[in-house]
């Protein structure tokens, strides 16, 4: 598992890099699932190095990548990558972005590294037998607020409008009954806060693999819970991070109300 943490930091260091090289030259390329879900040329960049890195060192690895780089592997390591996690920010010039590279064994997220260098932020995270969460090398643990009216909220919003509409909906019944609710622009930072204490919960309907993977790693390792609707593995269809006890009051709060 080093080997793999070790890999992950390199080349997310290096994809980091590279998005800051060419931050001041960001030109959207291309839409997604709506007309305000942007592609940069950069996004496309960093997914290419990232691949490249991953792949010379582990050529036998599988990848899952946001902007279509997709590989079957043999060696039972899969890398789940966002190559750059909070596109519009990075568009705008505000901070909150970062690069997340997770691997997956036999299935199983085991190493997360998510590198946010406006932030000045590297979180690192493994389970297995090397079980470790840090914020730039700094050992880092989930919040231990037990209530949810006592609880920072982070969530984001996708880029449908009619998603949007349901996602509103869902934060206008919980807004009064949190301490309040953060919107900050990227998924995998979001959910390093959880894991660092920052916020004390995030919860967001449909989300993808590539902006959970490695921040899941990165806040189970910080003693945090990572549960989807059901309260098992999270889903595209709803994540919910926070320590144990109040992630499931976030899970039955969310499904009591039929939020999600
Ligand atoms: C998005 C960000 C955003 C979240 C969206 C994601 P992208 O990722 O993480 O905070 O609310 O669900 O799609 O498009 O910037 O990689
Ligand atoms: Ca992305």
């Amino acid at each position: 598992m080093n080997g793999l943490l070790e890999l992950a930091l390199v080349a997310a260091q290096r994809a980091a890099d590279l998005l800051v090289e060419g931050w001041a030259q960001r030109e959207v390329v291309s839409t997604k699932s709506s007309g305000t879900d942007v592609v940069t040329q950069m996004d496309r960049g960093s997914e290419a190095l990232l691949i490249e890195a991953l792949l010379d060192q582990r050529p036998d690895d599988g990848v899952i990548g946001e902007e279509g780089g997709r590989r079957e592997g043999t060696s039972g390591v899969t890398w789940v990558i966002d190559p750059l996690d909070g596109t519009v920010n990075y568009l705008y010039g505000l901070p909150v972005w970062g690069v997340s590279v997770g691997a997956l064994v036999d299935g199983i997220p085991q190493v997360g590294v998510v590198n946010a260098p406006a932030l000045g932020s590297v979180w690192a995270g493994a389970l297995s037998e090397h079980r470790m969460a840090t914020h730039n090398g700094t050992a880092i643990a989930v919040s231990d607020c037990s209530s949810l009216d006592q609880a920072l909220v982070a969530t984001g919003f996708g880029y449908r409008s009619e998603v949007r509409a349901e996602q509103a909906a869902i934060v206008a019944q919980l807004l009064p009954e949190v301490r309040d609710i953060r919107r900050a622009g990227a998924a995998a930072v979001d959910m390093c806060w959880v894991a660092q204490g920052c916020v004390d919960a995030y919860f967001e309907r449909g989300t993808h693999l590539w902006d959970r993977a490695a921040a899941t790693v990165i806040c189970r390792a910080a003693g945090a819970e990572v549960i989807g609707p059901d309260g098992g593995e999270a889903t595209d269809a709803l994540t919910i991070a926070g320590n144990p006890g109040l992630a499931q009051q976030l899970r039955a709060r969310l499904m009591d109300a039929e939020l999600s």
